[in-house]
Protein backbone atom coordinates (compact mmCIF):
# COMPACT_ATOMS: atom_id res chain seq x y z
CA UNK A 1 0.00 0.00 0.00
CA UNK A 2 0.91 3.68 -0.19
CA UNK A 3 1.37 4.80 -3.46
CA UNK A 4 -2.25 6.18 -4.15
CA UNK A 5 -3.54 9.76 -3.28
CA UNK A 6 -3.91 8.38 0.67
CA UNK A 7 -5.00 6.27 2.73
CA UNK A 8 -9.10 5.50 3.01
CA UNK A 9 -10.70 3.75 5.82
CA UNK A 10 -14.53 3.17 6.31
CA UNK A 11 -16.11 0.51 8.64
CA UNK A 12 -19.63 -0.81 9.03
CA UNK A 13 -21.00 -2.99 11.43
CA UNK A 14 -22.05 -6.73 10.12
CA UNK A 15 -25.97 -5.95 9.70
CA UNK A 16 -26.07 -8.59 7.10
CA UNK A 17 -27.61 -8.44 3.70
CA UNK A 18 -26.99 -4.93 2.58
CA UNK A 19 -29.88 -2.97 1.27
CA UNK A 20 -30.06 -0.12 -0.97
CA UNK A 21 -29.27 2.46 1.45
CA UNK A 22 -26.27 0.69 2.01
CA UNK A 23 -25.28 0.83 -1.50
CA UNK A 24 -25.92 3.98 -2.30
CA UNK A 25 -24.78 5.71 0.86
CA UNK A 26 -21.85 3.68 1.10
CA UNK A 27 -20.93 0.63 -0.49
CA UNK A 28 -20.95 2.68 -4.23
CA UNK A 29 -18.16 5.10 -2.72
CA UNK A 30 -16.15 2.79 -1.07
CA UNK A 31 -15.76 0.96 -4.62
CA UNK A 32 -15.36 4.30 -6.04
CA UNK A 33 -12.65 5.14 -4.30
CA UNK A 34 -10.22 2.20 -4.51
CA UNK A 35 -8.80 2.97 -8.50
CA UNK A 36 -7.86 6.80 -6.26
CA UNK A 37 -7.14 5.48 -3.15
CA UNK A 38 -5.44 2.80 -1.31
CA UNK A 39 -8.71 1.68 0.51
CA UNK A 40 -9.23 -0.36 3.98
CA UNK A 41 -12.95 -1.67 4.41
CA UNK A 42 -13.57 -3.01 7.74
CA UNK A 43 -16.74 -5.48 8.79
CA UNK A 44 -16.87 -4.07 12.42
CA UNK A 45 -18.22 -6.91 14.78
CA UNK A 46 -16.58 -5.29 17.95
CA UNK A 47 -18.83 -2.57 17.17
CA UNK A 48 -21.86 -4.80 16.81
CA UNK A 49 -21.35 -5.96 20.32
CA UNK A 50 -22.24 -2.57 21.76
CA UNK A 51 -25.97 -3.04 21.06
CA UNK A 52 -26.69 -6.61 20.04
CA UNK A 53 -28.67 -8.86 22.76
CA UNK A 54 -27.33 -12.15 21.46
CA UNK A 55 -24.09 -13.07 19.00
CA UNK A 56 -26.34 -15.98 17.24
CA UNK A 57 -26.20 -15.07 12.98
CA UNK A 58 -22.85 -12.83 14.02
CA UNK A 59 -20.96 -14.75 11.90
CA UNK A 60 -23.40 -15.09 9.10
CA UNK A 61 -23.84 -11.56 8.99
CA UNK A 62 -20.46 -10.92 8.84
CA UNK A 63 -20.49 -13.21 5.61
CA UNK A 64 -23.10 -11.73 4.55
CA UNK A 65 -22.04 -8.63 4.16
CA UNK A 66 -18.96 -9.75 2.84
CA UNK A 67 -20.59 -11.10 -0.33
CA UNK A 68 -22.53 -8.13 -0.78
CA UNK A 69 -19.55 -5.83 -0.83
CA UNK A 70 -17.39 -8.53 -2.84
CA UNK A 71 -20.37 -8.26 -5.50
CA UNK A 72 -20.49 -4.81 -5.30
CA UNK A 73 -16.84 -4.28 -6.44
CA UNK A 74 -14.89 -4.29 -3.79
CA UNK A 75 -11.64 -5.92 -4.57
CA UNK A 76 -9.81 -7.50 -2.48
CA UNK A 77 -6.81 -7.80 -4.37
CA UNK A 78 -6.56 -3.89 -4.60
CA UNK A 79 -7.74 -3.33 -1.07
CA UNK A 80 -7.77 -4.70 2.39
CA UNK A 81 -11.42 -6.24 3.52
CA UNK A 82 -11.59 -7.88 6.79
CA UNK A 83 -13.14 -8.57 9.96
CA UNK A 84 -12.54 -6.28 12.90
CA UNK A 85 -11.67 -8.77 15.61
CA UNK A 86 -9.01 -10.56 13.19
CA UNK A 87 -7.14 -7.40 14.31
CA UNK A 88 -7.10 -7.33 18.00
CA UNK A 89 -4.57 -4.95 18.46
CA UNK A 90 -7.21 -1.99 17.96
CA UNK A 91 -8.70 -3.46 21.06
CA UNK A 92 -5.18 -2.24 22.29
CA UNK A 93 -5.41 1.23 20.76
CA UNK A 94 -8.89 1.38 22.21
CA UNK A 95 -7.51 1.16 25.58
CA UNK A 96 -4.67 3.66 25.14
CA UNK A 97 -6.90 6.12 23.67
CA UNK A 98 -9.32 6.09 26.29
CA UNK A 99 -6.73 7.82 28.58
CA UNK A 100 -6.97 11.22 27.04
CA UNK A 101 -10.61 11.06 26.11
CA UNK A 102 -12.65 12.97 29.38
CA UNK A 103 -16.14 11.22 30.10
CA UNK A 104 -18.06 14.11 29.53
CA UNK A 105 -17.00 14.27 25.79
CA UNK A 106 -18.46 10.79 25.27
CA UNK A 107 -21.66 10.81 27.20
CA UNK A 108 -22.19 14.65 25.24
CA UNK A 109 -22.17 13.00 22.03
CA UNK A 110 -25.41 13.06 20.41
CA UNK A 111 -25.05 9.57 18.74
CA UNK A 112 -24.32 8.01 22.80
CA UNK A 113 -27.63 9.97 23.70
CA UNK A 114 -29.27 8.49 20.67
CA UNK A 115 -28.35 5.02 21.59
CA UNK A 116 -29.37 5.22 25.09
CA UNK A 117 -33.02 6.40 24.36
CA UNK A 118 -32.78 3.21 21.83
CA UNK A 119 -31.49 0.80 24.10
CA UNK A 120 -32.01 1.63 27.95
CA UNK A 121 -31.98 -1.52 29.39
CA UNK A 122 -28.45 -2.18 27.89
CA UNK A 123 -26.26 1.04 28.41
CA UNK A 124 -22.76 -0.31 28.68
CA UNK A 125 -19.51 0.13 29.68
CA UNK A 126 -18.70 -0.86 25.50
CA UNK A 127 -21.76 1.45 23.96
CA UNK A 128 -20.25 4.74 25.96
CA UNK A 129 -16.35 3.62 24.54
CA UNK A 130 -17.83 2.84 21.04
CA UNK A 131 -16.39 6.24 19.44
CA UNK A 132 -13.08 5.51 20.94
CA UNK A 133 -12.69 1.64 19.37
CA UNK A 134 -13.91 4.12 15.68
CA UNK A 135 -11.03 6.08 16.81
CA UNK A 136 -8.98 3.34 17.17
CA UNK A 137 -10.13 1.32 13.93
CA UNK A 138 -8.90 4.99 12.00
CA UNK A 139 -5.54 5.59 13.73
CA UNK A 140 -4.68 2.27 13.39
CA UNK A 141 -4.07 2.70 9.72
CA UNK A 142 -3.55 6.18 10.15
CA UNK A 143 -6.08 6.50 7.49
CA UNK A 144 -6.35 10.20 5.89
CA UNK A 145 -10.07 9.72 4.56
CA UNK A 146 -12.80 8.22 5.73
CA UNK A 147 -15.90 8.12 3.90
CA UNK A 148 -18.84 8.19 6.24
CA UNK A 149 -22.55 9.54 6.13
CA UNK A 150 -23.55 12.44 7.63
CA UNK A 151 -24.83 10.42 11.00
CA UNK A 152 -21.11 10.25 11.86
CA UNK A 153 -19.77 13.40 11.63
CA UNK A 154 -19.49 13.90 15.12
CA UNK A 155 -17.68 10.48 15.57
CA UNK A 156 -14.85 11.75 13.00
CA UNK A 157 -14.95 15.78 15.12
CA UNK A 158 -14.29 13.35 17.90
CA UNK A 159 -11.32 11.45 16.16
CA UNK A 160 -9.51 14.60 15.18
CA UNK A 161 -10.02 15.66 19.03
CA UNK A 162 -8.50 12.38 20.00
CA UNK A 163 -5.77 13.13 17.86
CA UNK A 164 -4.80 16.18 19.04
CA UNK A 165 -4.89 15.58 22.71
CA UNK A 166 -2.57 12.34 22.57
CA UNK A 167 -0.14 13.78 19.93
CA UNK A 168 0.31 16.88 22.65
CA UNK A 169 -0.11 14.66 25.55
CA UNK A 170 2.77 12.48 24.57
CA UNK A 171 4.70 15.35 22.31
CA UNK A 172 4.60 13.04 19.34
CA UNK A 173 3.26 13.23 15.57
CA UNK A 174 2.40 9.70 15.30
CA UNK A 175 -1.30 9.95 14.63
CA UNK A 176 -2.80 11.36 11.57
CA UNK A 177 -5.97 13.62 11.88
CA UNK A 178 -8.20 12.26 9.42
CA UNK A 179 -10.65 14.01 6.77
CA UNK A 180 -14.69 13.19 6.49
CA UNK A 181 -15.74 12.13 3.06
CA UNK A 182 -19.66 12.74 2.87
CA UNK A 183 -21.68 10.72 0.48
CA UNK A 184 -23.70 11.76 -2.33
CA UNK A 185 -27.04 9.84 -1.15
CA UNK A 186 -27.05 10.40 2.75
CA UNK A 187 -30.15 9.36 3.29
CA UNK A 188 -32.07 6.81 1.32
CA UNK A 189 -35.35 6.57 2.21
CA UNK A 190 -37.06 2.66 2.26
CA UNK A 191 -40.29 1.83 1.23
CA UNK A 192 -42.20 3.80 4.47
CA UNK A 193 -41.39 7.10 2.12
CA UNK A 194 -40.71 8.83 5.46
CA UNK A 195 -38.01 6.80 7.50
CA UNK A 196 -33.77 6.40 6.37
CA UNK A 197 -34.30 2.76 5.02
CA UNK A 198 -33.17 0.23 7.85
CA UNK A 199 -33.43 -3.19 8.32
CA UNK A 200 -34.40 -2.69 11.82
CA UNK A 201 -37.42 -0.17 10.57
CA UNK A 202 -38.76 -3.00 8.20
CA UNK A 203 -38.92 -0.38 5.33
CA UNK A 204 -35.31 -1.96 3.53
CA UNK A 205 -35.16 -3.06 -0.04
CA UNK A 206 -32.05 -5.76 -0.08
CA UNK A 207 -29.80 -5.26 -2.79
CA UNK A 208 -29.30 -9.18 -3.47
CA UNK A 209 -33.02 -10.27 -3.68
CA UNK A 210 -34.18 -12.06 -6.31
CA UNK A 211 -36.40 -10.09 -8.94
CA UNK A 212 -40.07 -10.97 -7.74
CA UNK A 213 -38.91 -10.39 -3.92
CA UNK A 214 -37.57 -6.88 -4.75
CA UNK A 215 -40.84 -5.77 -7.56
CA UNK A 216 -43.39 -7.33 -4.19
CA UNK A 217 -41.34 -5.08 -2.03
CA UNK A 218 -41.59 -1.91 -4.31
CA UNK A 219 -45.00 -2.33 -4.47
CA UNK A 220 -45.44 -1.65 -1.16
CA UNK A 221 -43.69 1.58 -1.38
CA UNK A 222 -45.26 4.78 -0.33
CA UNK A 223 -46.16 7.16 -2.96
CA UNK A 224 -47.34 10.47 -2.81
CA UNK A 225 -49.87 10.63 0.01
CA UNK A 226 -52.35 13.32 -0.96
CA UNK A 227 -52.99 10.83 -4.42
CA UNK A 228 -55.57 8.94 -3.53
CA UNK A 229 -57.13 7.82 -6.33
CA UNK A 230 -55.92 7.09 -9.56
CA UNK A 231 -57.39 10.08 -11.46
CA UNK A 232 -55.99 12.17 -8.91
CA UNK A 233 -52.80 14.07 -10.03
CA UNK A 234 -49.92 12.99 -8.22
CA UNK A 235 -46.58 15.07 -6.82
CA UNK A 236 -43.55 13.21 -8.06
CA UNK A 237 -41.14 15.69 -6.30
CA UNK A 238 -42.54 14.09 -3.11
CA UNK A 239 -42.73 10.20 -4.53
CA UNK A 240 -40.24 8.33 -2.98
CA UNK A 241 -40.80 5.93 -5.80
CA UNK A 242 -39.88 9.14 -7.95
CA UNK A 243 -37.01 9.45 -6.34
CA UNK A 244 -35.93 6.01 -6.75
CA UNK A 245 -36.43 6.24 -10.63
CA UNK A 246 -33.81 9.17 -10.69
CA UNK A 247 -31.45 6.72 -9.55
CA UNK A 248 -31.96 3.58 -11.80
CA UNK A 249 -34.02 4.24 -14.71
CA UNK A 250 -33.21 5.53 -17.87
CA UNK A 251 -33.57 9.53 -18.87
CA UNK A 252 -36.94 9.16 -20.72
CA UNK A 253 -38.54 6.97 -17.95
CA UNK A 254 -38.03 9.57 -15.69
CA UNK A 255 -38.99 12.55 -17.62
CA UNK A 256 -42.26 10.05 -18.58
CA UNK A 257 -43.20 9.49 -15.08
CA UNK A 258 -42.21 13.53 -14.03
CA UNK A 259 -45.02 13.80 -16.97
CA UNK A 260 -47.28 11.78 -16.76
CA UNK A 261 -47.97 11.48 -12.40
CA UNK A 262 -48.64 15.41 -12.77
CA UNK A 263 -51.72 14.79 -15.01
CA UNK A 264 -52.34 11.57 -13.43
CA UNK A 265 -51.61 9.53 -16.78
CA UNK A 266 -49.80 6.74 -15.06
CA UNK A 267 -50.83 5.46 -12.25
CA UNK A 268 -49.02 4.54 -9.04
CA UNK A 269 -49.13 0.62 -9.54
CA UNK A 270 -47.25 0.89 -13.49
CA UNK A 271 -45.26 3.56 -12.51
CA UNK A 272 -43.80 1.08 -9.55
CA UNK A 273 -43.42 -1.96 -12.18
CA UNK A 274 -41.34 0.26 -14.20
CA UNK A 275 -39.36 1.25 -11.66
CA UNK A 276 -38.98 -2.58 -10.42
CA UNK A 277 -37.79 -3.45 -13.42
CA UNK A 278 -35.23 -0.58 -13.86
CA UNK A 279 -33.92 -1.54 -10.23
CA UNK A 280 -34.21 -5.06 -11.11
CA UNK A 281 -31.84 -4.64 -14.32
CA UNK A 282 -29.67 -2.52 -12.98
CA UNK A 283 -28.86 -4.69 -10.03
CA UNK A 284 -28.69 -7.70 -12.15
CA UNK A 285 -25.19 -7.46 -12.70
CA UNK A 286 -24.57 -7.52 -8.68
CA UNK A 287 -26.82 -10.13 -8.01
CA UNK A 288 -25.16 -12.43 -10.93
CA UNK A 289 -21.28 -12.23 -8.93
CA UNK A 290 -23.21 -12.95 -5.62
CA UNK A 291 -24.50 -16.21 -6.85
CA UNK A 292 -21.34 -17.21 -8.02
CA UNK A 293 -19.62 -15.86 -4.71
CA UNK A 294 -22.28 -17.88 -2.69
CA UNK A 295 -20.52 -20.60 -3.86
CA UNK A 296 -17.13 -19.90 -3.14
CA UNK A 297 -17.52 -19.09 0.50
CA UNK A 298 -14.64 -20.77 1.71
CA UNK A 299 -12.41 -18.37 -0.79
CA UNK A 300 -14.28 -15.90 0.55
CA UNK A 301 -13.36 -16.11 4.11
CA UNK A 302 -9.88 -16.88 2.53
CA UNK A 303 -10.00 -13.51 1.18
CA UNK A 304 -11.37 -12.14 4.57
CA UNK A 305 -8.21 -13.79 6.40
CA UNK A 306 -5.64 -12.26 3.86
CA UNK A 307 -7.21 -8.69 4.22
CA UNK A 308 -6.85 -9.66 8.34
CA UNK A 309 -2.68 -10.12 7.67
CA UNK A 310 -2.28 -7.58 5.81
CA UNK A 311 -3.89 -5.04 8.11
CA UNK A 312 -2.25 -6.60 10.98
CA UNK A 313 1.31 -5.67 9.58
CA UNK A 314 0.22 -1.88 9.48
CA UNK A 315 -1.02 -2.50 13.31
CA UNK A 316 1.58 -4.01 14.58
CA UNK A 317 4.09 -0.80 13.37
CA UNK A 318 1.24 1.54 14.39
CA UNK A 319 1.34 -0.01 18.17
CA UNK A 320 5.01 0.20 18.17
CA UNK A 321 5.10 3.67 17.75
CA UNK A 322 2.48 4.13 19.76
CA UNK A 323 3.57 2.61 22.62
CA UNK A 324 7.04 3.93 22.36
CA UNK A 325 5.30 7.78 22.30
CA UNK A 326 3.42 6.93 24.94
CA UNK A 327 6.90 5.89 26.89
CA UNK A 328 5.78 2.49 28.13
CA UNK A 329 8.39 -0.13 28.73
CA UNK A 330 9.72 -1.88 25.98
CA UNK A 331 9.49 -6.12 25.69
CA UNK A 332 11.08 -8.06 23.85
CA UNK A 333 11.41 -7.91 20.86
P1 LIG B 1 -25.53 0.72 9.08
O1 LIG B 1 -26.18 -0.43 8.41
O2 LIG B 1 -26.50 1.68 9.69
O3 LIG B 1 -24.39 0.34 9.99
O4 LIG B 1 -24.86 1.59 7.92
C1 LIG B 1 -23.79 1.14 7.14
C2 LIG B 1 -23.45 2.21 6.14
O5 LIG B 1 -24.53 2.42 5.23
C3 LIG B 1 -23.18 3.59 6.78
O6 LIG B 1 -22.11 4.21 6.11
C4 LIG B 1 -24.46 4.34 6.58
O7 LIG B 1 -24.26 5.74 6.48
C5 LIG B 1 -24.99 3.76 5.27
N1 LIG B 1 -26.46 3.75 5.29
C6 LIG B 1 -27.25 2.91 5.98
N2 LIG B 1 -28.56 3.16 5.75
C7 LIG B 1 -28.60 4.20 4.88
C8 LIG B 1 -29.65 4.92 4.25
N3 LIG B 1 -30.93 4.62 4.44
N4 LIG B 1 -29.32 5.93 3.42
C9 LIG B 1 -28.03 6.24 3.20
N5 LIG B 1 -26.99 5.61 3.75
C10 LIG B 1 -27.26 4.59 4.59
N1 LIG C 1 -19.79 3.87 13.50
C1 LIG C 1 -19.88 3.55 12.10
C2 LIG C 1 -21.37 3.42 11.72
O1 LIG C 1 -22.20 3.18 12.55
C3 LIG C 1 -19.16 2.25 11.79
C4 LIG C 1 -17.67 2.38 12.00
C5 LIG C 1 -16.93 1.74 12.96
C6 LIG C 1 -16.77 3.14 11.22
N2 LIG C 1 -15.62 2.06 12.82
C7 LIG C 1 -15.48 2.91 11.78
C8 LIG C 1 -16.92 3.99 10.13
C9 LIG C 1 -14.35 3.55 11.26
C10 LIG C 1 -15.78 4.63 9.61
C11 LIG C 1 -14.52 4.41 10.19
O2 LIG C 1 -21.69 3.56 10.55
Amino acid sequence: MKNKKGLVFSGARPTGRQHLGNLLGAIQNYVALQSEYDCIYSIVDIHALTTVETTAGLRENCMEMALDWLAAGIDPEQSIMFIQSHVPQVMELHTLLSMVVPMGKLTDLPTFKEKVRMHPQNVNYGLLGYPVLMSADILLYKAEIVPVGIDQAPHLEFTREVVRSFNYRYGTQVLVEPQMKGTKFTKVLGTDGVNKMSKSLDNEIEIAADEETTQKRVMTMVTDPARLRRSDPGNPDVCNVFSFHKMFSPQEDIDMVDRECRVAGIGCVDCKKLMAKHLNASLAPLRERRRELETKTDQVLEQLYDGADRARKIADQTMREVRDAIGLPRYRA
